[in-house]
């Protein structure tokens, strides 16, 4: 019998995951806040509304065996709750688990109190009093909304914040709109992306990532959702170690432990490690309780296994392994010119003769023409046996869209990586 499966959301990430359930054999519902060309393609039925307005879920959950959440805000919300209410079983946790990347304060006490040691040295404060001491104790580091803000809101200092005054302002104007605010340790090292599927109890990797967060070439520019990735064919990182993968993969099968120990219910989805890798080792940055973004293009195109049985695994808390194939890949978004502080909205997008994976992010169908929003057009994804054959791919088809859109070049090259490489031999040896 085919499965019968729906999807909640509309960007490149859930066109990913469109791609994978269907190529699994899955019969496509979905709901999205705006038409995705590629999702609408695939599925049997779609319907628009904001997807965290659960009102109109039952028109599409009662035709459906289960659902995949794509995007955070409704699983913070409940929708796996209402979901699970409603008999339709959900990849994605419900909003127990979810706390974990909507509240930073609960994820980072969670690994705190259950002795999780990735942890920086870090304190929740709720009012400005105390925070003064503490930035002048723990010298570089970090400043946090507590909440969900869409991959905004992080400020370093040295970075973002010049001034210990600039962090203290910025403190109170958080304080003004979140309930709490996280002051942390600035860590130094690499950064890379572990995501897993989680059945309630297993925590099954996939390759690992590392994301681009600058928009401009050679990681310069604003931060951005994320510009591009690459993944290797051994599944690991250059600068990564094996030990290190290991110790990332425990962390992260004790923090799924401590989730179902603490609130009582077994996590059940997508989980993404953001760690650093420091000279102490691999340090959790954040969870997000979904798959990345572009993060999810560079791994479910490599999955060897049948998607929708992975999904039945993590529904079921029956998942065994999963394989991917020994490639490397590199993903590149499209994004309007301007963005991210002003995109050029509206603009017509023209595909020529793409020979890679497209998969559309925020556009907008109209009269048959492609157009831009404000966020990230396409993204690009090159497969090769190694990373070099995986960029040149991708970048000959980069070349076949046009637009006032811009894109970077980097992402995967020898140059980028060996800075990389290096960057971390420096933190090591000192
Ligand atoms: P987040 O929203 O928590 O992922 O933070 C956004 C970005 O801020 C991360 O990708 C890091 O580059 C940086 N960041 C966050 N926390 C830290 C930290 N404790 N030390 C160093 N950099 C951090
Ligand atoms: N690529 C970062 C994220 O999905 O949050």
């Amino acid at each position: 019998m085919t499965d019968k499966v729906l999807l909640i959301g509309h960007g490149s990430r859930e066109h990913a995951i469109a791609k994978a359930l269907v190529k699994g054999g899955a019969e496509l519902y979905s709901l999205m806040a705006h038409k995705n060309p590629g999702i609408v393609k695939l599925s049997k039925k779609t319907l628009l509304s904001k997807l965290t307005d659960f009102e109109h879920l039952k028109e599409l959950s009662s035709k459906v065996d289960f659902a995949v959440v794509g995007p955070e805000a409704p699983l913070a919300k409940g929708i796996s709750n209402v979901l699970a209410d409603q008999g339709v079983p959900c990849v994605g946790p419900k909003t127990q688990g979810a706390q974990l990347e909507s509240s930073k304060s609960f994820a980072r006490e969670l690994l705190e109190k259950h002795r999780i040691s990735a942890n920086p040295r870090f304190k929740i404060f709720s009012s400005i009093e105390g925070i003064e001491a503490y930035l002048k104790e723990i010298g570089g580091f970090v400043v946090k909304p507590d909440g969900l803000t869409g991959g905004k809101g992080v400020k370093v200092f040295g970075e973002h914040l010049q001034t210990e005054d600039d962090a203290l302002q910025y403190c109170q104007q958080i304080l003004k709109e979140h309930e709490q605010v996280i002051i942390e340790e600035c860590l130094e090292g690499e950064e890379f992306t572990l995501q897993a599927f989680v059945d309630g109890k297993q925590v099954i990797p996939m390759p690992l990532v590392q994301d681009h967060k600058r928009a401009y070439d050679g990681d310069t520019g604003p931060n951005t959702g994320g510009m591009g990735s690459y993944s290797c064919e051994d599944h690991s990182l250059p600068f990564v170690g094996e030990g290190d993968v290991e110790v990332a993969i425990q962390v992260m099968q004790q923090t799924v432990a401590a989730i179902k120990r603490e609130t009582g219910e077994p996590y059940k989805g997508f989980l993404y490690g953001q760690f650093m890798l420091t000279k102490q080792g691999p340090k959790i940055i954040e969870y997000n309780v979904r798959l990345g973004d572009p993060e999810a293009m560079n791994v479910l195109p490599l999955l060897q296994d049948n998607f929708v049985e992975i999904c039945w695994g993590i529904i079921n808390g029956t998942l065994k392994r999963a394989s991917f194939e020994e490639k490397a890949t590199v993903c590149s978004y499209l994004v309007p010119e301007g963005y991210p502080s002003a995109p050029k909205r509206g603009e017509p997008i023209i595909i020529g003769d793409v020979k890679t994976e497209l998969y559309y992010g925020s556009v907008h169908q109209e009269n048959g023409r492609i157009l831009t929003t404000s966020s990230r057009s396409i993204a690009l994804l090159g497969i090769g046996n190694n990373l070099q054959q995986a960029h040149e791919q991708v970048v000959e088809s980069l070349d076949k869209i046009q637009g006032k859109l811009f894109y970077r070049r980097d992402i995967g090259t020898q140059e980028l990586v060996s800075r990389r490489i290096q960057h971390m031999r420096r933190i090591l040896q000192a």
